[in-house]
């Protein structure tokens, strides 16, 4: 069964309206609707007709087809083409009730392997690498929030192995064994050169990881959405439209949560980009 996407209308209308620096109030004003209707709208209580969505679409600089099949729940990006040089193991957690995804991936050539992100659940990461036969050799952070970064303890106890985070995230209890990564910078995994991406935005410090054609982008982008920009808007939608999207369309891209998606899925899909150059 295909995973939901991580953001329904609320979501988007929630992330657009910061973009913005708007309140409630504001876009309320702006599309002339009553605040309560956006706040429904905004609590997951209420879905409203197409014209209603094309207005808010379009004093909130998204794609009004783009978002409505989204809000209809219409919408699911086609999944990426697995790709042969490598072996990615999607794990769907939970950190309470909250879905996480983090990974596993190995050279399939010589068999090294790293963690992509903790997950908050190294009792599943570690369970996984036993049954898959592999002992991964460096823990790669996208960034430090806990659902991405708790149980490093664990993790480095089983694995004896470094860290590798943008030095400006804050520091994850549970290691001291840091590898500060800079944009650009190659990791090699077997014969895999995984590339750390700098993408900034949701947090000063995110990275995304590409190898091959495969990225795995943390809490940047997600299918039919972005992440929240928890530090700066314009750096994050810079981080997408720059960064990620200058990867050939058949790039898969791997979110920290909801569905994995393409970079042409969401330049032709995503609200948020579709119909901008
Ligand atoms: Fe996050």
């Amino acid at each position: 069964m295909p995973t939901g996407l991580e953001d329904e209308l609320g979501d988007i209308l929630q992330k657009a309206r910061d973009g913005k620096s708007w309140s409630q109030k504001d876009l309320a004003q702006a599309v002339d609707l009553p605040l309560e209707e956006l706040r429904r709208m905004e609590r997951y209580d209420l879905i409203p007709p197409e014209a209603i969505i094309a207005r808010l679409a379009k004093v909130l600089d998204l794609e009004g087809q783009a978002l409505s099949a989204i809000a209809r729940n219409a919408w699911h990006p086609k999944a990426p083409v697995p790709d042969p040089a490598l072996d990615l193991v999607c794990l769907n957690v939970f950190m309470g009730t909250y879905p996480v995804k983090c990974y596993l991936l190995r050279c399939s050539a010589t068999g090294e392997a790293a963690v992509v992100d903790t997950g908050a659940n190294p009792e599943a990461i570690i369970q996984k690498a036993r049954e898959i036969k592999v002992k991964p050799s460096k823990i790669l952070l996208t960034h430090a929030h806990p659902d991405h970064a708790w149980g490093l303890d664990l993790l480095v106890r089983e694995f004896q192995c470094p860290t590798w985070i943008d030095e400006r995230e804050p520091r994850p209890q549970g290691t001291r064994d840091f590898q500060f990564v800079k944009d650009g910078e190659v990791i090699e995994l077997g014969t895999l050169k995984v590339r750390a991406l700098s993408t900034p935005g949701h947090t000063p410090g995110g990275v995304s990881y590409q190898v091959s054609r495969v990225i795995l982008s943390g809490d940047t982008i997600f299918a039919g959405s972005m992440g929240r920009a928890n530090s700066s808007w314009p750096d994050l939608y810079r981080s997408i439209t720059e960064t990620l999207f200058s990867f050939p369309d058949d790039t898969a891209l791997h979110p920290g949560h909801g569905p994995a998606t393409t970079v042409g899925e969401e330049k032709r899909h995503n609200p948020f980009f579709c119909g901008k150059s």
